[in-house]
C-alpha cells in the first residue's frame, strides 16, 4: 500500500530519495562516504528521526569501510572521529545519538575479529538497523489502529510518514495501518512552516498511499477544530523524556494545546529508540535553530525584508500533560507519564 524507500544501502553506498525536492522531483542521491552522509543529513536530503537514526548508521558503516590501520585501537579513535562528524549534523532527533552509540557498541563488542570483518558486521548492523526500523513501524502501526475508527477526520502535523523513516512510518505509519484494518480516513496535513513537511512531504506520501488528504494552513488549525471538523490528532517526535514530555516539530506544542482547549484526543506514535530515558523532561533537550532562510524565503522568493530579525527554531516540546497517549512498537503509555513509559522498558 504505501511502498517508499527514503534510504537504502546498496554496493557499500547509501542510496536516499532526495527530500529537498518533494513533490516536484522524485531523484536519488547516492552517498560514497560518511561525509556525503553528514551534509545529506544537515541540509535535509534525509529528514525525520528515525530516518536520520538509520542514515547515521549507514553513515558509520561507511565510515567504518573507509578506515585503514593496523590495530583496533586506531580503528576505534577513527570511528568515533566518524561517529563525532554525524552527531554534529542536527541535535535534537535522539535517534541519531542512539544511532551511532549502537554502532559504537557493535564495535567494542566485536573487537577481537580481525578488521575487515569487523568492517562487514558494522556494515551488517546499519542495514539490519533499517530493516528493524520498518518492521517496528509495523508494530507500532498494529498498536495504534484500534484508536482510530471509520470514518475518522485526523490531522497530523510535519511529516512523521514513510519518508521520515526507513519505511511505513511513525504517526502516519499508524494510519496505514487503520486504513489497511478497512477503515477511511480523513487526513488534514497542515503546512508545517517554515520547511512545509505537511504539505510538501505529507501530502505527497498521502496521496501516494491513496489516502484522502486535506492540506490547510498552520494557522486555520483552531478554525477547523472549532468547527468539528478535526477528530483526533497523530505526530511523531523527535525525543521523548522519561516523564513523556513530547520534542516534536516546531508547531506541535500550539496544535497540542488547540487539541487539550476542544477535547480532541493527541497521540504521538515513536519507536523506543525516541524515548531519552537519560533526561527527566522537555526543558533538558537541545532545540536546533536553522538556518534564517528557511523563514525569509520560499523557494527561490524572499519574503521577509532584507535586514529584520529572525528566528528559526525548528522544534519545540509539548508537555505530557497534553498527550492522550505514546504509541510504541512496545506498547502503549496513556497517559504519558515516568511509571507508564517505564514500564515499556525491557
Ligand atoms: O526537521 P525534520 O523534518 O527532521 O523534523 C521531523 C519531525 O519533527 C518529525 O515529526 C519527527 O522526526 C518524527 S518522524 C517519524
Amino acid at each position: 500500500m504505501i511502498s517508499i524507500k527514503p534510504i537504502e544501502w546498496k554496493d557499500d553506498k547509501v542510496i536516499m530519495l532526495d527530500q529537498r525536492l518533494l513533490p516536484q522531483e522524485e531523484v536519488y542521491i547516492t552517498c560514497e562516504d560518511y561525509k556525503a552522509v553528514a551534509v545529506a543529513i544537515k541540509d535535509m536530503a534525509i529528514r525525520g528521526a528515525p530516518a536520520i537514526g538509520v542514515a547515521a548508521a549507514m553513515g558509520v558503516a561507511l565510515g567504518a569501510l573507509g578506515i585503514s590501520v593496523k590495530t583496533y585501537d586506531e580503528f576505534y579513535t577513527k570511528l568515533e572521529r566518524v561517529c563525532e562528524t554525524i552527531e554534529a549534523t542536527r541535535p535534537t532527533a535522539v535517534n541519531l545519538f542512539w544511532a551511532t552509540a549502537r554502532m559504537k557498541r557493535v564495535c567494542k563488542t566485536h573487537k577481537d575479529l580481525p578488521l575487515s570483518e569487523l568492517q562487514n558486521r558494522l556494515k551488517d548492523e546499519a542495514v539490519a538497523m533499517c530493516f528493524e526500523d520498518i518492521e517496528t513501524n509495523r508494530q507500532m502501526g498494529r498498536n495504534g489502529a484500534t484508536f482510530f475508527n471509520d470514518g475518522d477526520r485526523v490531522l497530523t502535523h510535519c511529516n512523521a510518514g514513510a519518508l521520515a523513516t526507513a519505511g511505513f512510518g511513525t504517526a502516519l505509519g499508524v494510519l496505514y495501518a487503520a486504513t489497511e484494518d478497512g477503515k477511511t480516513l480523513k487526513v488534514f496535513a497542515d503546512e508545517t512552516r517554515p520547511y512545509l513537511q505537511g504539505a510538501r512531504l505529507t501530502a505527497w506520501e498521502l496521496n501516494k498511499a491513496g489516502i484522502h488528504a486535506t492540506v490547510i494552513t498552520d494557522n486555520m488549525t483552531a478554525h477547523m477544530m472549532a468547527k468539528g471538523e478535526i477528530d483526533k490528532v497523530i505526530v511523531g517526535a523527535d525525543r521523548i523524556a522519561a516523564n513523556g514530555d513530547v520534542t516534536n516539530k516546531i508547531g506541535t506544542y500550539g496544535v497540542a494545546i488547540l487539541a487539550k482547549h476542544h477535547n480532541i484526543p493527541l497521540y504521538v506514535a515513536a519507536p523506543m529508540s525516541t524515548i531519552d530515558f537519560s533526561i527527566p523532561d522537555g526543558s533538558h533537550v537541545v532545540i536546533e535553530e536553522r538556518p534564517t532562510k528557511e523563514v525569509t524565503h520560499v523557494g527561490p522568493t524572499q519574503l521577509v525584508p532584507t535586514g529584520v530579525a529572525v528566528r528559526n527554531p525548528a522544534f519545540d516540546v509539548t508537555p505530557a500533560a497534553l498527550v492522550t497517549a505514546i504509541i510504541t512498537e512496545r506498547g502503549i503509555a496513556t497517559p504519558p507519564n515516568l511509571t507508564t513509559l517505564a514500564s515499556l522498558k525491557k
